[in-house]
């Protein structure tokens, strides 16, 4: 993938994390998508005091481009680290998370999946190395 696509992905998913909303875990996640066009969509996670109805930044992101007509997703960045830390760990999706990227699919077959300390500390995977095997209709 084009390094400059990488660097603007994980640099939204950074900012994006600034945005979460955790008041609970104080675990703050970003995430941040292209779609064929080029366009760029973000997330945070969004938690609630009924603690099951937490949104994930990374489905937030999706349901974002998807409400904007958005079918397909060619790359993602997630960024996660407590509140007062940058991050030390890599932030991988949950399980929940790549079920709902599987659902998006670029033409081409596989999304990318950045995860990411830094603009200079990251790991690349295909989603079907995440996710093998997944559930289709
Ligand atoms: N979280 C995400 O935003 N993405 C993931 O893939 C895993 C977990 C959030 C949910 C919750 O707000 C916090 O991280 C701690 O679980």
């Amino acid at each position: 993938m084009d390094k400059k696509v990488i660097n603007l992905l994980i640099t939204e998913a950074q900012k994006a994390r600034k945005m979460a909303y955790a008041p609970y875990s104080n675990y703050l996640v970003g995430a941040a998508l292209v779609v064929p066009s080029g366009n760029i969509y973000t997330g945070c996670n969004v938690e609630n005091a009924s603690y099951g109805l937490t949104n994930c930044a990374e489905r937030t992101a999706i349901f974002k481009a998807v409400s904007e007509g958005q079918r397909h997703i060619d790359a993602i960045a997630i960024v996660g680290a407590p509140l007062m830390d940058e991050p030390s760990d890599y932030a991988y999706p949950c399980g929940s998370c790549r079920q709902v990227m599987s659902e998006f699919l670029p033409e081409s077959g596989d999304i990318e999946v950045i995860v990411a300390k830094s603009l200079d500390d990251y790991k690349i995977f295909k989603l079907s190395e995440l996710l093998p095997n997944s559930f289709n209709l």
